[in-house]
């Protein structure tokens, strides 16, 4: 069967940087995103008996290395659903692969919704967002609709994401300043590998819980300022783990760093916070209400190469489109 599904992108409040268990892709701690309605994947996904072998064609190209990874998701999907065909998988992803836009957990989710209906089997949004997971932990996010709570669990079964509001509930947007189209050099897997070695690693992990405990009374009160001053921190907090550990990583680009100073300059006149993840792109936040005054402030800002204007948006869900 040939079925074809749509998964956000989605940023996170508070970052997942470290795995208790490589293989399953369990975190070290739980964390909080919002699905992202203009960064997503669309992905065609065929099991048939005509395929001799699987293919995985992304964005058009064949690439050895996203080929081994969804070819590994496909087995998961084989295993759990008892199908033995080979497949077809097309992907199509409308934003910036790799530059800290986590593409990764778009694509992830769109194969697997997509993958399990093309098998003929059922699964619970649960059972979906924790095979999503092993494919990219943060892609365990996207299947829910709008902020999204990653339970951290003790075991596969119990780390998967549930919705804690629907995209409708809040009007914030997040604005992504791509400042450079390069790939980053690390990626998000291979980056939080070494996260232990920060020495402020373990009091993260202390502090998480309390925070996460904070940042969702903000949402629910939709507290935007004390939210913004919150998510900035925790952003500021995962890039310090990830400049103090073994070999250190740097993200950030010089206009990284610049439109980091000018939302701050910009706070003076409304409220406007940033976050970063594995990447040199920026994600601002603003009220909805305050869109154009930021996007007046972005215009004027020659170092920015594009930007993706988003809502919170659904989960990853099925279209009758299929790529191929
Ligand atoms: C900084 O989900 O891409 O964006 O599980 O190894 O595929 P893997 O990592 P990934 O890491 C995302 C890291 C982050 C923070 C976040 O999205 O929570």
């Amino acid at each position: 069967m040939k079925v074809t599904a749509t998964a956000p992108s989605n940023i996170a409040f508070i970052k997942y940087w470290g795995k208790k268990d490589e293989t399953l892709r369990l975190p070290e701690n739980a964390s909080i995103s919002m699905n992202l309605s203009n960064m997503n994947t669309i992905t065609t996904v065929e099991f048939s008996g005509k395929y001799k072998k699987d293919s995985v064609i992304i964005n058009n190209k064949r690439n050895k290395k996203d080929k081994e990874r969804v070819i590994k998701h496909l087995n998961r999907i084989r295993k759990i659903s008892g199908i033995k065909e080979k497949a077809k998988v097309v992907s199509e992803t409308r934003f910036s692969i790799g530059t800290g836009s986590s593409s990764s957990a778009a694509g992830f989710a769109a194969l697997s919704l997509a993958g399990v209906k093309a098998a003929d089997f059922d699964m619970s949004e649960k059972n979906l967002s924790i095979l999503a997971r092993q494919g990219s932990g943060s892609a365990c996010r996207s299947i829910p609709d709008g902020f999204v709570e990653w339970l951290k669990g003790k075991n596969s079964k119990t780390s998967y994401s549930y919705s804690l509001y629907p995209a409708s509930y809040w009007n914030i947007l997040d604005i992504v300043a791509v400042v450079n189209k390069k790939k980053k050099e690390i990626k998000s897997t291979k980056g939080m590998k070494n996260a232990k070695t920060s020495s402020f690693y373990k009091t993260r992990l202390k502090r998480i819980n309390s925070k996460i405990k904070f940042l969702k009374l903000f949402i629910k009160n939709k507290d935007f300022v004390s939210f913004g001053h919150l998510i900035e921190a925790e952003a500021l907090e995962l890039h310090s783990i990830m400049l103090t550990c073994n070999p250190y990583l740097m993200y950030w680009l010089p206009n990284t760093v610049l439109l980091m100073h000018l939302v701050r300059l910009w706070r003076k006149e409304f409220p406007v916070y940033f976050t970063i993840n594995t990447g040199q792109d920026i994600h601002i936040i603003v009220e909805e209400k305050n869109k154009d005054k930021l996007l007046n402030k972005l215009k004027k800002v020659k170092e920015i190469k594009h930007i993706f204007i988003n809502k919170p948006s659904k989960g990853a869900r099925l279209i009758k489109n299929h790529l191929f």
